[in-house]
């Protein structure tokens, strides 16, 4: 499907009222990607959309000035216009908007996490692997109360991950708990590219949010 503002699949789970497993690709890959991973949550309806942006071609969910290094401004600004597609789509295919959890890797787990943070509420939670900073909340503009509690996190990172240092990791997960996640972290002796105890993890952690 080509409307709601974003190319997306939706597979519709067996019964009314399921979760819905929002998937998020990685830079250079599209809404049938990460659709075999919709089986980690099984009978939830599955909505995978296509990132917005074309680096030299390849989808992206936002704009990198290099890599790693991120254009923070169209960051916030794709973090909205997913959160719309979200609600959009929840209206259009009647699925309930309070329970949508993401699974994103790479880029699709930093379009993620900058969700929870732009617009708190609209994720459940979510599975983040390989996932970094997407921006810096503002502190002053923090309100006193977290806006994320209830909101439910797993990162899933690799030890010698060359994009991704482990202090970028460690600073997602304060920053998130900060904001009253409730924040798991798991290490893979791997790099960037997934591998099977990344499934595990979130298998594992999908089926305890059910
Ligand atoms: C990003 O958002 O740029 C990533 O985490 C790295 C990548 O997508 O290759």
């Amino acid at each position: 499907m080509s409307d709601l503002g974003f190319e997306h699949v939706y597979k519709p789970g067996p019964q009314p009222g399921a979760p819905t497993l929002l998937l998020l690709h990685g830079t250079g890959g599209d809404e049938h990607d990460m659709l075999p991973l919709g089986g980690l949550l099984p009978g939830a309806n599955v909505l995978s959309p296509r990132g917005r942006v074309l680096e030299r071609g390849m989808p992206r969910f936002f704009r990198r000035l290099a890599e790693g290094v991120f254009d923070v401004e169209d960051v916030k600004r794709r973090a909205h216009e997913l959160a719309d597609f979200i609600a959009a789509a929840a209206t259009r295919y009647e699925f309930d908007a309070s329970r949508v959890v993401a699974l994103g890797y790479s880029n699709g787990a930093n379009i993620a996490s900058a969700v929870m943070l732009a617009r708190p509420g609209v994720l459940r939670g979510g599975v983040l692997l390989r996932a970094m900073v997407p921006f810096e909340p503002d502190p002053a503009a923090a309100p006193a109360e977290p806006l994320l509690s209830g909101t439910r996190v797993v990162i899933s990172n690799g030890e010698s991950d060359p994009i991704v240092p482990a202090a970028q990791t460690e600073h997602l997960a304060r920053l998130l708990q900060r904001a009253g996640a409730d924040v798991e972290v798991h290490w893979q002796p791997a790099g960037h590219q997934l591998m099977p105890g990344d499934f595990a993890v979130a298998k594992n952690w999908l089926q305890s949010i059910r």
